[in-house]
């Protein structure tokens, strides 16, 4: 193995062109290839840039050209030579493909032995072993191209909110648990035995204490952990672009700055003006129409509401539903009958029951005539009043649902966007990009009988509102947003609440006691008294929007180091076991541990 000694990069792999030729290069990087055909010898080198063909001959000095028969894919190599052009045997496929490095000089500064899998952009191994390697795995350019988005879009981040007058702070991890929603991840004291610190959902409370303290505007690109259950779009930590301002009553203040942080990262990361107009759809229109408060507007499949048509026709299924205060509502796969099998719908009946559905109503609008589950129980008057209502006519299939209206609507909202999957009814390079806003204050668990705060508690009603907080709390609206981007919840946020009184009130609908609220969140009530702008924020997902921007629906391709689905990592075993003496230290005892 050779030292650098002194040897300097003059250019990165991928750089290399035409204009280039005959000059005096020396780069470095990992052997993607090599070929040894006797008296010439060719290395593909690779670095983060691309891939350069070197090759060794005669001209060469002897030594060099010996050395390089050594050489093994991974092999760490700093070469040095002279560019020329590859004549007629130019690779279109590469950016580097007109020329190549005649080498004069090698260095092998590591070698590699043979990897656990051969590290190609087609590569064959299965996810898991790659996640072992992952620093093996992140050689390849999809996915370094993917943190070098990720890096160009938190560069314009910083400098689109810095010429804004935010100021960059940072807030603890080491923190007080705060109610976001999900489970925190918990840390055991060592000098507090018995006490935990809680790492951050999110930076919320520390945000709203950094106006109360009059930094004006703050925002971090902060990393927040949610021990939930994991998805293709979920991580257990995550980062967000996170966001506060002093001075702002109106939802449309921070979302003016919001979105204009979104057209810049579309304008300089993607090449794309954004629509003038975002549009702002209230949340009860975006439930209704798309059965989601993300929906996904970028192909039809409208819900439409058949209670009124249907309501007293004799069908006991949906008669029993309007009864008992829910609703029958239904899509039109306009055009879509011809692609559909009988399995398929039955597929399409399972896929809706994970949604609480109890079943699936279909009508089949056939060249030969109408196949329908549910038909026979309805007159010709209704059955038409349903047609013109969904437009349905040959080639289409109606889908109906009929049960409580949140079993209803997540049922359709999931199954239009499956289809739309399936039978790929959307443009996959056209951005839908769409404000979901006038959220309900708080929902009702029946479950637990007791109000949550839909986004969390510390979100202002509309003013206009405000009387309904004692008389019919669940119709209060709230100054919340969310931007959604191709039916993907990319970030969210509220005006807050800035009063003690009113927060010590939500807290107290929310259902949380005195002494709770004392113990609590004492400190954050205690700071309002003291003076408190108004203010409001958002924070966007930062990988869900390098998702976005990159076109992948998997998170973990956004991550150097993700989570598998049960949120382990693979490569570090982590979560793992301590040592004895860790444990003592902090007064923990666990269950031993289960010999395999
Ligand atoms: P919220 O909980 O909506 O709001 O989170 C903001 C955004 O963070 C992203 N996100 C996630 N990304 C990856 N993995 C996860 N597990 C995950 N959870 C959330 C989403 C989401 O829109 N404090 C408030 C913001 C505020 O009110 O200012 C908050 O955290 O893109």
């Amino acid at each position: 193995m050779d030292f650098l000694n002194g040897a300097k990069r003059t250019h990165m792999c991928g750089d290399l062109r035409a204009k280039d030729i005959d000059n005096q290069v020396t780069v470095m990087g990992f052997v993607a290839k090599y070929r040894n055909l006797g008296n010439l010898m060719f290395i593909d080198l690779r670095d983060r840039t691309g891939i350069v063909q070197v090759a060794f001959d005669d001209s060469c000095d002897a030594s060099v050209f010996e050395k390089a028969t050594t050489v093994r894919n991974e092999y760490v190599l700093c070469v040095s030579g002279k560019v020329r052009s590859r004549g007629g045997n130019i690779n279109a496929n590469m950016p580097t493909g007109e020329v190549e490095i005649l080498a004069s000089d090698l260095k092998i500064l590591s070698e590699a032995e043979i990897t656990p899998f051969v590290i190609t952009e087609d590569v064959k191994a299965g996810e898991n072993l790659r996640l072992k390697y992952r620093y093996l795995d992140l050689r390849r350019n999809y996915l370094q191209s993917k943190l070098i988005m990720r890096d160009k879009i938190t560069r314009v981040v910083r400098n689109y909110m810095g010429d804004n007058g935010f100021l960059e702070i940072e807030t603890p991890f080491l923190g007080k648990s705060t109610p976001e929603g999900a489970r925190d991840y918990l840390v055991p004291s060592r000098i507090h035995q018995g006490e935990f610190y809680a790492l951050p959902q999110s930076p919320q409370i520390y945000k709203q204490l950094l106006m109360i303290a009059g930094m004006d505007r703050y925002y971090q690109i902060a990393r927040c952990f949610r021990d939930e259950d994991l998805r293709s779009n979920r991580q257990p930590e995550f980062s967000q672009i996170d966001m506060e301002m002093s001075y702002v009553e109106e939802p449309e203040q921070v979302m003016e700055i919001a979105e204009g942080l979104i057209r810049e990262v579309f304008r300089q990361c993607k090449g794309m003006e954004l629509d003038e107009h975002i549009r702002r759809i209230p949340y009860e229109v975006a439930m209704n129409k798309w059965g989601s408060d993300k929906p996904d507007t970028r192909f039809g499949l409208e819900i439409h509401d058949l209670s009124n048509i249907v309501k007293g026709c004799g069908f006991s299924v949906f008669d029993g539903a309007i009864e008992q205060g829910g609703s029958v509502r239904a899509i039109n796969a306009k055009g879509l009958c011809s692609k559909m099998t009988r399995k398929d719908v039955d597929g399409f009946g399972e896929f809706v029951k994970s949604y609480g559905a109890k079943g699936l109503a279909y009508a089949m609008y056939k060249p030969d005539g109408i196949t329908s589950s549910f038909f026979k129980y309805l007159s010709d008057e209704v059955k038409e009043s349903i047609a013109k209502e969904l437009g349905a006519e040959q080639g289409d299939v109606i889908f109906v649902v009929a049960d409580k209206n949140k079993v209803v609507l997540d049922s359709l909202g999931a199954l239009r966007c499956h289809l739309a999957d399936k039978y790929e009814l959307y443009d996959k390079s056209v951005y839908d990009v769409l404000w979901v806003v006038d959220f309900p204050l708080l929902e009702y668990s029946e479950e637990d009988g007791r109000y949550y705060a839909v986004h969390h508690p510390f979100t202002s009603a509309k003013i206009e509102d405000l009387p309904l907080l004692d008389t019919d709390p669940l119709k209060v609206r709230a100054n919340a947003y969310d931007l959604v981007i191709n039916g993907q919840e990319a970030g969210g946020g509220s005006i807050r609440i800035h009063d003690c009184k009113m927060q010590q009130k939500l807290f107290s609908i929310l259902g949380f006691s005195s002494e709770d609220i004392a113990a609590r969140f004492g400190f954050f009530v205690d700071a309002f008294r003291y003076g408190t702008p108004p203010h409001g924020g958002l924070a966007f997902g930062l990988d869900r929007l390098v998702m976005l921007i990159t076109g992948t629906d998997n998170i973990k391709d956004v991550i150097a180091f993700p989570k598998v689905q049960n949120a382990s990592c693979l490569m570090t075993d982590a979560p793992s076991r301590v040592e004895d003496k860790q444990l003592q230290e902090l007064a923990i005892t666990v269950p031993p541990e289960e010999k395999e």
